[in-house]
């Protein structure tokens, strides 16, 4: 019998490198974010949506034939089935945006006619399925318990403008369309978080890209991943007015009750998707004149940098997008649903890559528990 090999326990994987992978570097310590080497600065200001999912599903920029084309795929997958409505409009309006979007998203599988289909370019198209569906389930969902009729998906518009364009029934500015999009990018992938490592473990089963993304989604809605930006804007609707700022913060901290949108596992430098949203937010509260919210967020992070900058906790990508959503009008329950609609790419560039280069993920534990317990039947216990 072979050996078996040392083991250590890793609670939450914190130092557990589980692969190699070419999508993206973090520098958890300099603060520093590249997909496929290209820094998120220079992604932010100049690439869209689009292009950064290519780049991820390629490891390498698209030619301007190349996007096209993409586009071209992509566009032709933004429509719902009648199937699909029908469902999206049998959901309680009550419902949570996020397991709706849970729900339909696998519900996609059921009339995919190669959803059995194992090849990686199935499982490609699959994926550009689920990412060119997701904003017409997120809108669909909330003109659905608005009472307002669906709006039919625009394939001459980006992913960014046509979302804006189904929620709200009309054409979204230029700045507004253009702030969902860097939303987008900053938001596309993040090496192995817990809902990509949802995916992963999902599709190292062989089993399909449907199934993948539905575990990411499901894994995405916690607050202590995804679900977070919904609670900062809780949180800030929470506090009074910008003299109960300061007993707030040291309130939380005094009670060990976590600051939503600050900390993070890798970053113990200032997360840069949030130095840039940060500008972002500020721009666009001046713009819609919520600069109120922006300044009570300048505040508290004014206070955790005072306090607890020293221990590495800084603001993270949810706290500074949660008032740039906000101030861009959407309900607050569709603050994750975005978050997915935009990491739907990061989680099916590293499930195309685990397909690619599989070995079934199978983590073990250390048991804790006792030996040799004598059964006893239920009449005598
Ligand atoms: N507010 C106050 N204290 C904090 C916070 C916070 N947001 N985050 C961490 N700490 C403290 C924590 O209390 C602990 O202090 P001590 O050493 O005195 O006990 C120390 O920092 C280390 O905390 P940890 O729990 O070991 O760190 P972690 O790596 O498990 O935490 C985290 C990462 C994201 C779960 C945590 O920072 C958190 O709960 N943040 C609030 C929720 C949030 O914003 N989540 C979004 C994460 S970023 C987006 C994403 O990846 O989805």
């Amino acid at each position: 019998m072979p050996e078996a090999p040392a083991m250590h326990i890793d609670k939450g994987l914190d130092n557990t490198i589980i692969g190699e992978s070419r999508k993206s570097f973090i520098d958890g310590q300099a603060g520093i974010l590249e997909y496929v080497g290209i820094d998120i600065d220079d992604l932010a200001r100049t690439s869209t949506f689009e292009e950064v999912v290519f780049l991820l599903w390629n490891d390498r920029l698209p030619t301007a034939a190349e996007l096209e084309s993409f586009e071209t795929e992509l566009r032709a997958e933004y429509s719902l089935s009648s199937e699909m409505v029908g469902m999206l409009k049998s959901i309680p309006h009550d419902a949570s945006p996020m397991h709706v979007l849970r729900s339909m998203v696998s519900s996609l599988a059921l009339e995919d006619p190669e959803c059995n289909d194992q090849s990686l370019e199935s499982e490609r198209r699959k994926a550009i399925r689920v990412l060119s569906k997701t904003p017409a389930i997120i809108a669909g969902f909330d003109r659905c318990r608005r009472g307002l009729e669906l709006i039919d998906p625009d394939p001459s518009l980006n992913m960014a403008t046509n979302f804006l364009w189904m929620l709200n029934g009309e054409m979204p500015g230029e700045a507004s369309a253009r702030a969902i999009d860097v939303c987008l990018i900053l938001h596309a992938d993040h090496g192995i978080n817990a809902s990509t490592f949802a995916a992963m473990v999902t599709i190292a089963t062989q089993s399909d890209m449907y199934s993948a993304l539905t575990s990411a989604v499901g894994t995405l809605r916690g607050p202590l991943h995804g679900g977070a930006n919904e609670r900062v804007m809780h949180m800030l609707q929470s506090i009074g007015g910008h003299d109960e700022v300061e007993s707030f913060v040291m309130n939380s901290l005094e009670n060990k009750t976590r600051i939503m949108g600050f900390g993070h596992r890798v970053y113990k430098a200032l997360d840069p998707r949030a130095k840039y949203l940060k500008t972002f937010a500020e721009q666009i509260a001046e713009e819609t004149g919520n600069t109120d919210l922006y300044v009570l967020s300048t505040r508290i992070q004014d206070i955790m940098d005072r306090e607890v900058g020293a221990k590495g906790i800084y603001p993270n990508v949810d706290f500074y997008s949660a008032t740039t959503y906000f101030s861009l009008g959407l309900a607050i329950d569709l603050f994750t649903p975005v978050f997915a609609m935009s990491r739907n790419a990061g989680w099916a560039a590293h499930s195309l890559e685990q397909h690619q280069d599989n070995r079934l993920i199978r983590p073990r534990c250390q048991y804790m528990g006792e030996h040799g317990v004598e059964y006893v039947h239920i009449d005598k216990r």
